[in-house]
């Protein structure tokens, strides 16, 4: 797959064609940002629940799960801080009446001044050949020299506005750099405001601000309310942590990239509760834990890695990314978070409930700090899909067909399906029969299919396409010796094996105990 674009467009359809992800309410031109996850995309998604889930839960003694509601009493949003702090600078253009974020508007001309030295300095280093000092010509160069400056110049001056909440520094910005609706051209634009990005609803017996109701943005407060709840009743001693997933809900301005930034979506959070001084050692930790976690999956290193965020939220004393290479660049796959006592301080603060620590070492109270690690599930699905979708060049096959494969190179252990079985002919009795009942005995321990819907080559080049690791054909020889053929979907190579070997070769490949060993 060549162009980046290409790979964006051809990732989207292949979602849809396999029935991994569909457009939400698509026979109503569907929902904008929301999406409906179809019978491969469920199993995928479960995959990645699952294996977030483990390696949280089940591999730390000291870290247990919750799932605390979606609906939470109002005060929670107040406290977090997220009524009055949780908002997106946007900009209308009066023209095309489209809304925008005003930040990221700015990001694209950064990238444009980016863009342009980086191609001049392509320029040079075609014209110089192998005398090219690459970092003399970017140093010295003026035209390069200026590109780069006015990029960290904007990327400076749009921080600061943004860190003082200045929404007519960002307009002044916007309109000095002559950025124009992307869409239409035009340059009409209304003031920078701020926008909350809370959904709200109503509690169906009280009237006004009262029964106000949010669909909650993190599944984080859900955590921090039952802190006391969850210590006392396991009997955790810090430092110790509550992983949860769950949806969230957010009325995002620009919500275009497909399911990279969602209305509704689905985070994998943990929350680690340790003794205030100790955050460095602990942030530090959850770093190299998580970026591991992310290259057990085979995933490149090269396309993984750390961002510190410029502008810490209203919460945090450090942050950091791990952002991942989409098709549209590098991009925010996960957060790390230090966020202090902010939250479990803010809580106790609006309810008046203590939500404090004995420390029976140093036999003292205090509110315990926190480290967050928090991943958006569907964001982990869009990597996943992302990295492994490849078109190969393949000798026709045996069937005639085409000398090309979309296949799915997905790590086994995420796969949706383990398995395939298929008779070499359905109209031949004997070899159905046998099929099936090797499928049926396989299901017991796999998610599999069996399909005898069209020729062998046809139904390998589905199979691939949704990434099942192992096709199992049933032919003439295994009446005869109980063996079959098992392709491998990588490499294509195929082997005969006895029936009876299947389950343990499929095990060791697709067991998720893999991921965690080492
Ligand atoms: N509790 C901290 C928190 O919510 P965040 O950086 O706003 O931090 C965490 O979100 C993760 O949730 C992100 O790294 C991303 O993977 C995912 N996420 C956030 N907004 C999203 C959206 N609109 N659509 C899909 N995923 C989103």
């Amino acid at each position: 797959m060549s162009q980046p674009v290409d790979l964006f467009k051809k990732l989207t359809a292949h979602c849809k064609e396999y029935g991994f992800i569909y457009q939400s309410s698509e026979i109503y031109d569907g929902l904008s940002a929301v999406y409906d996850y179809g019978p491969y995309g469920v199993l995928l998604k479960n995959n990645i629940k699952e294996y977030w889930w483990k390696s949280m839960v089940q591999m730390h003694e000291n870290i247990v799960g919750l799932d605390a509601a979606i609906f939470m009493h109002p005060l929670t949003w107040k406290a977090s801080g997220h009524v009055d702090a949780f908002n997106d600078p946007l900009v209308d253009n009066k023209d095309s009446k489209r809304r925008y974020r005003a930040d990221q508007l700015i990001e694209g001309a950064i990238e444009k001044f980016q863009e342009k030295a980086e191609k001049e300095v392509e320029k040079a280093k075609k014209r110089f050949g192998d005398s090219f000092d690459e970092k003399l010509y970017r140093e010295t160069n003026p035209r390069v020299v200026e590109y780069l400056k006015k990029a960290t110049d904007t990327n400076d001056r749009m921080n600061e506005a943004l860190r003082n909440g200045d929404m007519a520094g960002l307009g002044a910005l916007i309109a000095e750099l002559e950025i124009a609706d992307p869409d239409t051209g035009s340059r009409n634009w209304t003031d920078v405001r701020m926008f909350n990005l809370m959904f709200n609803t109503q509690l169906g017996n009280i009237a006004g601000e009262e029964g106000k109701l949010y669909l909650r943005p993190e599944t984080a407060q859900g955590i921090f309310v039952n802190f006391l709840n969850v210590q006392k009743t396991t009997r955790q001693k810090l430092p110790f942590g509550i992983a949860q997933i769950g949806k969230a809900f957010r009325n995002e301005i620009v919500a275009r990239q497909f399911i990279f930034r969602m209305r509704e979506f689905e985070q994998m959070e943990m929350q680690f509760f340790i003794k205030p001084g100790t955050q460095q050692e602990w942030y530090d930790y959850w770093k190299q834990a998580r970026l591991k976690w992310h290259l057990a999956l085979g995933t490149d290193a090269g396309k993984l890695r750390f961002h510190d965020h410029e502008n810490l939220a209203h919460y945090a004393d450090a942050a950091v990314d791990i952002q991942f290479e989409f098709p549209f660049g590098f991009r925010e796959l996960e957060g790390i978070h230090s966020r202090t006592d902010f939250d479990l301080s803010e809580h106790q603060k609006l309810s008046n409930k203590k939500l404090q620590y004995f420390d029976p070492e140093s036999n003292e109270n205090y509110v315990p700090y926190v480290i967050e690690t928090s991943i958006g599930c569907d964001r982990m699905f869009l990597a996943m899909m992302g990295n492994a979708l490849v078109e190969e060049a393949v000798g026709e096959n045996s069937d005639g067909e085409g000398n090309t494969r979309d296949v799915l190179k997905l790590h086994p252990a995420l796969s949706p399906l383990k398995f395939a079985v298929m008779p070499l002919k359905r109209n031949e009795q004997g070899l159905v029969t046998k099929a099936k009942h090797i499928f049926n005995e396989l299901k017991l321990h796999f998610p599999g299919l069996y399909d005898d819907t069209g020729s062998i080559g046809k139904l390998y080049r589905r199979q691939d396409a949704v990434g099942t690791p192992f096709c199992i054909t049933v032919d003439f020889d295994t009446l005869e010796n109980d063996t079959v053929t098992i392709r491998e979907r990588d490499s294509m190579a195929q082997q005969r094996v006895s029936i009876s070997a299947l389950e343990g070769m499929i095990r060791k490949e697709v067991d998720m105990s893999r991921l965690f060993k080492g």
